[in-house]
């Protein structure tokens, strides 16, 4: 079983915590995406023989990128490599950025097929100690967003291990997880790097 992890190493704004590649620019974005298809040209025999059957677009913050870019890159996943026909196509997005239009926009025009969301806390003294630019309310407007446009298949992202992360408030996070009937969550221990 394999599956195709997709980089998009371009972020609004670094959170303090973060040690995953990215830049708080898109100043090279046209140069990234053409190398991008370049690197997967070369790669397209590393998975002869096998079917594709998940393609995950991580980073940075993917959802920065356009209707056209998501399509061009999938085209190009396309024509190299043998892919599912049932293919789990993954988003990671950032709260921010899932308002109901670019969500509606997303199912209509893509087929992207799941979102991950870096929801982190729905408590906004964490979310400002973890330098983030949404607020709760903007992380559970994006969830139903995504959910309104018609994703089912969601994961979201949350964090435990902050300062000021009580078990109550943690709990209420989960509960909060729990309501929105997402089918999968990925919890972190807050790491702090070098
Ligand atoms: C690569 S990030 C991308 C997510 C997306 N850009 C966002 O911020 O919403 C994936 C997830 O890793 C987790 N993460 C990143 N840095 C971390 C750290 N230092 N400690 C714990 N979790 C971390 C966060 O939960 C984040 O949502
Ligand atoms: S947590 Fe997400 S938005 Fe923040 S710097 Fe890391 S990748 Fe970018």
């Amino acid at each position: 079983m394999a599956g195709i992890y997709i980089h998009i190493p371009f972020c609004k704004h670094k959170c303090n915590y973060c040690n995953f590649f990215s830049v708080a620019s898109v100043k090279y974005r046209d140069v990234f995406v053409d190398a991008l298809l370049r690197e997967m040209e070369l790669r397209k025999d590393y998975l002869t023989g096998e079917t594709v059957n998940t393609l995950y677009f991580g980073g940075g913050t993917p959802s920065m990128l356009t209707i056209d870019e998501i399509n061009t890159i999938l085209d190009k996943a396309n024509k190299l490599f043998s892919l599912n026909p049932d293919l789990e196509i993954t988003l990671e997005a950032n709260p921010d950025d899932l308002n109901f239009d670019k969500t509606t926009h997303l199912k209509k025009y893509t087929p992207i097929n799941r979102f991950s969301i870096g929801v982190q806390s729905f408590f906004n003294d964490d979310l400002q100690y973890l330098d983030r630019i949404h607020s709760g309310e903007e992380a559970r407007k994006a969830i139903e967003n995504v959910q309104k446009a018609g994703f089912n298949n969601i994961t979201i992202d949350l964090i435990y291990g902050i300062p000021g992360l009580t078990i109550e408030k943690w709990n209420k996070n989960l509960d909060i997880f729990f309501d929105y009937n997402i089918p999968h969550l990925s919890s972190y221990s807050l790491t702090v790097e070098p």
